[in-house]
């Protein structure tokens, strides 16, 4: 079908809901009107490991509108986990409250509800605890080594023979990167309005997929998912830290069924700390072997990091390295250690956004030694398939994102030689980085209502998708514009209510491609249906508002649903891009400026450029901040952690990232899915880390492995 109009898929258009939310009209999940709401506070422990052995709860209980508390004693009993260390996922059950055991600094140990906001956050502090504390908790990152463990068979890999494949080098580089716990901050804080009325759950709440979900909350309270309806109309931003349920959201359906009434509750900035979701410590090794002329003969990446004491979660930082480069003779190895903190979980990109920094600076370390331009090393490297998977990729335009990248840079000017290129007391640096990011794609159903009002079709998209600020309305929309040929003020798209067709979510870079392929099918139904109905071809080409009228009707709906082809299953999926920085060092006092970035990306076709753009830009953003500031402190002897708001946890600002270029490659993968599309989302942070730090050697000739690079670690 031809593309309809400007408002169809590959436009630049502007945000359909943008009105909404400067207007303030966009509700997220604290926002709805909810009547006689009520407010909950969660109370965080204060010792990282140990047992609550007394609970005063008397002050508390005077304070005026206190309404519950809630404690391990009396809290209902929930599902607890089925086996001991479970592998956490996007669906896990939320087991809180149930103990009267402590596992990590900050855990939950009691809820209090009460009229106001105000009195919920001022009883919460009167509650007494009285812990009997294990003076030796495991919060050490060095010295829990002893206890790492290797989490599942499959988290080993290896092809060929890596020590012989080193054995074959002429030139080695074997080096340990570091980089710290990260936490999340979207600006949406984690927030729920949770009703429980007649064993029935209504949930407002910021998740990412509201399938999941209602799936998490129906496995805690052991009642029919078909109960529980989850609905987040907007979510602002949720990187990873929505992708599953939090404790409170099942604090605040625990109260509710208790009281009687919704209640609400947020995670404070501070509570974002230790009660959502954070990115863990990661030790990688990395050893390269290759010869002169610069063909790689192994590589192997050992990661070591932290889980919780109770549950595993373990970030793929090796998976770049078994699939980027044609490499024959391949190790990669994760580790795991319990500590008593809180569990890690997915964060923008989890695996190649920390993995792609070991990997890409010693990728960089390499062609240093070999004194071989960076862009070539990876070039000479470079395959059309992929030896992990050992299936072809789908499409890879990897070289020509280098190859376009290094002209639009201006990579030609580079100095190869550190100190070389300096302005006053500026050391001047040129970086590069490969990037790739897994493209998945899901099942996914759609539906669409069409109403005939005078001569105009009003259509109405409905799917449990999300808008974590992606721009997944507006792409929805464009696609319903694209396949049912009429403009776009003349949809509606509905999402985030698990009430409709079921999506994956936002998620692991799989939501533009599983939602709008989803849409197309419906559209495409829809139209095919009126068209069988009245002996109609396929081929004829009939405006849908005489589609309709042909019909007799003045309303239709259609569900559609896509999902992988075999095609997809037979082949590698991946996004792919390069990064190219120009950092300034100011030799004296260490200060750096990321002065420009171009980042090309191949991606697929690209729905929007305009919101694949901000995409990207967030993706490079959040990267450039895992080399310019963020880490979390972990306290040394309580486990508490130090960084606990914007005063200590610092983000890039504006200022940080003033000129960012982004080129995407006209492309559209078929293979991939029928519209041609691949995921976005966390491509865009992928290796941007190795790209500055790169550019660092380049500017110093000191070599940065260990993240964050403060200014003080350069002189
Ligand atoms: Mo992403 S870490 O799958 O939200």
């Amino acid at each position: 079908m031809k593309t309809s109009n400007e408002s169809g898929v590959g436009n630049a258009i502007n945000r359909v809901e943008g009105h909404l939310k400067v207007m303030g009209k966009a509700k997220y999940a604290s926002e709805f009107p909810v009547p006689n709401k009520v407010y909950g506070q969660g109370i965080n422990s204060t010792i990282a490991k140990g047992e609550i052995i007394g609970i005063d709860t008397s002050a508390a209980e005077k304070v005026k509108g206190v309404l519950k508390i809630i404690t391990y004693k009396n809290a209902e009993k929930l599902k607890g986990y089925d086996q001991e260390m479970p592998f956490i996922s996007t669906d896990t059950i939320a087991p809180v409250l149930q103990s009267n055991k402590v596992h990590y600094f900050g855990e939950y140990v009691g809820f209090v509800v009460a009229e106001t906001f105000e009195q919920a956050q001022y009883a919460a502090r009167l509650v007494k605890f009285e812990y009997k504390e294990d003076p030796k908790p495991t919060i050490n990152f060095d010295k829990s080594r002893n206890k790492a463990f290797k989490p599942s068979e499959k988290s080993d890999y290896s092809r060929g023979d890596f020590k012989k494949g080193m054995s074959e080098a002429d030139e080695v580089v074997k080096q340990t990167y570091n980089t710290p716990i990260e936490h999340h901050h979207p600006m949406e804080l984690h927030a729920t309005i949770a009703s429980w009325n007649n064993g029935k759950v209504l949930v407002y709440a910021s998740q990412q997929i509201v399938e999941d979900a209602s799936i998490a909350i129906s496995g805690t309270f052991q009642i029919p998912n078909e109960d529980v309806r989850v609905i987040a109309a907007f979510v602002g931003g949720g990187f990873g830290s929505k992708l599953n349920l939090d404790r409170h959201v099942i604090m605040a359906l625990m109260a509710s069924k208790m009281i009687g009434k919704p209640v609400q509750a947020t995670v404070t900035r501070h509570q974002m700390f230790t009660n959502t979701n954070m990115r863990q410590q990661n030790e990688q090794i990395m050893s390269i072997g290759a010869k002169r002329d610069g063909t790689l003969t192994a590589l192997s990446h050992e990661t070591l990091s932290h889980t919780s004491i109770k549950e595993i979660f373990q970030e793929p930082c090796g998976m770049v390295s078994k699939m980027l480069y044609n490499v024959p003779n391949n190790l990669v190895t994760a580790r795991l250690m319990p500590m008593n903190l809180q569990a890690p979980f997915a964060m923008r990109a989890p695996g190649e956004a920390t993995g792609s920094f070991a990997l890409e600076s010693a990728m960089d370390e390499m062609a240093w030694k070999l004194k071989m331009d960076p862009v070539e090393f990876r070039i000479k490297n470079d395959t059309q398939h992929d030896l992990h998977a050992n299936k072809p990729f789908s499409s890879r335009l990897l070289v020509e994102c280098l190859r376009i990248g290094a002209d639009k840079f201006g990579w030609e000017n580079r100095k190869s030689e550190p100190g070389t290129n300096k302005n006053g007391n500026w050391l001047i640096g040129y970086g590069v980085s490969a990037a790739s990011r897994n493209s998945p794609y899901k099942k996914t159903y759609a539906k669409v209502i069409l109403k005939l009002e005078k001569d105009k079709v009003n259509v109405t998209i409905q799917m449990d998708a999300t808008d974590i600020g992606t721009g997944s309305y507006t792409i929805i929309a464009q696609t319903a514009s694209e396949y049912l040929r009429i403009p776009i003020d003349q949809i509606t798209v509905e999402l985030g209510d698990s009430d409709f067709p079921p999506t994956p979510g936002s998620g692991g870079s799989w939501g533009a491609a599983s939602f709008c392929n989803g849409v197309q099918s419906a559209c495409e139904n829809a139209v095919s249906k009126l068209k069988k109905n009245r002996n109609i071809k396929n081929s004829e080409e009939v405006a849908l508002a005489d589609l309709l009228k042909r019909n007799q009707l003045t309303s239709f709906e259609a569900e559609g649903m896509a999902e992988p082809s075999d095609a997809f299953s037979k082949h590698s999926v991946f996004s792919f891009g390069a990064n190219f920085a120009e950092v300034w060092v100011d030799k004296d006092t260490g200060m750096y400026k990321i002065k420009r970035m171009v980042n090309v990306a191949s991606a697929g076709k690209i729905l929007n450029p305009k919101t694949a753009y901000g995409q990207i830009i967030g993706g490079i953003t959040m990267g450039a901040g895992m080399v310019i500031a963020e880490q979390s402190k972990i306290e040394p002897n309580f486990g508490n952690f130090i960084t606990r708001s914007f005063a200590d946890y610092h983000v890039p600002v504006n200022l940080d990232m003033a000129n960012v270029d982004v080129i995407f490659l006209p492309e559209e993968d078929k293979i991939a899915n029928k519209m041609g599309i691949k995921g976005i989302g966390e491509l865009g942070i992928t290796s941007v880390a190795a790209s500055i730090a790169n550019a660092i050697f380049n500017a110093t000739g000191k070599r940065m492995r260990d993240l964050p690079i403060t200014p003080e670690k350069l002189i």
